[in-house]
């Protein structure tokens, strides 16, 4: 492991146990044109074109650095529309890595979602889980469902000492079943490394005793292994019986533990695509005609060849301590930096990226205005760092049209697999730092265009008065030619 190198000053300085052998130029823009860039996309990051963006930290998801094996992989495929060789080698290494029996391939994590909930969940029933994913959540509600979160506490509280943040409220657990009756939950959902709470992740032990619960009711249970590759690097280091277990020995466990295991290869697997795998042939049975209907034949699901070539490489690769850990020691090292300097974050630091915390950070803008959206404009124009807000503007109105203030308002910065480099880091820390500093320059927005159905993907909105043009002014005045 990297984290065994030490330095003579005894300074913990995470190590890249990889090279840069291919890059990417990327642009940072004048402050002025970042600002006519944030105005042009709606105040929205999602509708910045990319070559405004100087460190994309949107998201982690299809944009990790693949290995040279990854590569190479997606010149030796076997391309054809059923019966491919290029899938029963991804299926025998899905069996290797997870140990489950049946495997359908889908295009990426949210066909899964939408195939395993059109299966699963009934009009009226709930889904239990410990917190949702916006995708998620999303394709449960289509099918008439609800969600209900039962994350312990402390996931929710902004910083706390648990290591195991994501964990499920068992006696909650208990208390919703007993409470809505075993037949009106469609499943209970476990999501590793769980997102939108910060990347925390969920302990063996307590997704043991979740899938007991649950098993006692006869109730199916379902794993977003999404985010499982920095989920086993915490559990690794967090939880003393699998300090010298394999990553395999655990994934094998938990392959096993739940009813249905399904993941992004976005995310997890280095590649593009997704799966869902489980060991019931009943289970299989019930899902595997809407894979023809939705993605494509049961031999590709969605897929390209290529991609399903470097996802079976990039599998057995996340078995590997050393390319595990690159996103957790980059993330942790971002998060001490700001944790120095006094920048409110979610606290221990995940997986996934850096969350700040942006009710904290702008508490003098009304919730109305949208405090993380306000605050990942603001760092745009501040940085050309394109972050992603986590917040209200990323969940949807009640029925009656009044807003669903998110419990947590978040910037995320997320830390894609291999991508950037510590001075890159150390760049966001500075700008950030910065930002909060003059944190006071920040003013709100409202929407000009509000879709019904996962706003925040293409919702506009415009700041409340000219603040971006004052912030820009302010930047000049203290780093005068600096970019
Ligand atoms: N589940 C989790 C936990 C996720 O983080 C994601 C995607 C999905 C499911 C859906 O997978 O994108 O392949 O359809 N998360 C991305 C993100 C979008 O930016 O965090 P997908």
């Amino acid at each position: 492991m990297s984290m065994s190198i030490k330095f003579r000053s005894g300074e913990n300085i995470p190590m890249e146990m990889h090279k840069v052998r291919m890059v990417q130029k990327v642009n940072l823009l004048p402050v002025d044109e970042r600002v006519k860039s944030a105005l042009e996309g709606g105040c929205n990051t999602f509708l910045l074109k990319n070559r405004d963006v100087f460190l994309d930290m949107l998201t982690d998801s299809g944009v990790n650095a693949m290995s040279q094996e990854q590569y190479a992989a997606m010149m030796n495929v076997d391309d054809a529309y059923a019966g491919s060789e290029t899938f029963y080698r991804l299926e025998r290494v899905i069996k290797d890595v997870f140990g489950t029996e049946y495997f359908l391939p889908t295009h990426q994590g949210r066909a899964c979602e939408n195939i395993i909930c059109k299966t699963f969940v009934k009009p009226g029933q709930t889904v239990l889980m410990n917190y949702h994913f916006t995708t998620t959540k999303a394709h449960i509600e289509q099918n008439c469902g609800d969600v209900v979160e039962i994350v312990k506490r402390e996931g929710l509280e902004v910083n706390s000492d648990l290591p195991f943040k994501g964990d499920m409220d068992i006696d909650l657990l208990k208390k919703e079943i007993a409470e809505r009756g075993a037949d009106k939950i469609a499943f209970v959902r476990v999501e590793a490394g769980t997102n939108l709470i910060g990347g925390q992740p969920v302990s063996v032990a307590n997704m043991r005793e979740t899938v007991k619960v649950a098993k006692e009711h006869g109730i199916l249970t379902v794993f977003d292994a999404s985010l499982l590759s920095d989920n086993l690097y915490f559990i690794k280091t967090r939880e003393k019986e699998f300090a010298n277990k394999s990553l395999n020995e655990i994934t094998l466990e938990l392959g096993k533990l739940f009813d249905i295991t399904y993941f992004s290869a976005r995310k997890l697997g280095c590649a593009r695509g997704g799966g869902i795998l489980m060991n019931r042939e009943d289970l299989y049975l019930a899902m595997q005609a809407l894979v023809p209907l939705y993605e494509g034949f049961l031999t590709y699901g969605g897929m390209s060849v290529r991609e399903m070539e470097a996802l079976a490489v990039g599998l057995r690769e996340g078995l590997d301590m050393n390319v595990i850990e690159q996103t957790p020691i980059f993330v942790k090292a971002l998060c001490d930096e700001l944790i120095k300097n006094n920048v409110p974050i979610v606290t221990p630091s995940g997986g996934l990226g850096c969350h700040v915390n942006a009710m904290a950070f702008c508490d003098h803008l009304p919730l109305e205005e949208y405090r993380s959206g306000a605050l990942t404009a603001a760092f745009y124009i501040a940085s050309g760092v394109r972050g992603m807000e986590r917040g209200t503007l990323s969940e949807s109105r009640e029925a009656d049209g009044s807003e669903r203030f998110a419990e947590m308002e978040l910037m995320r910065l997320a830390v894609p697999k291999r991508v950037f480099t510590l001075s890159q880091m150390k760049y966001v820390a500075d700008r950030l730092t910065w930002l909060y500093e003059n944190r006071h320059l920040i003013g709100g927005l409202r929407f000009t265009f509000e879709p019904k159905i996962l706003r925040f993907f293409f919702g506009k909105l415009e700041p409340t008065s000219d603040w971006p043009q004052k912030l820009a002014a302010k930047f000049k005045a203290d780093f005068g030619d600096s970019l």
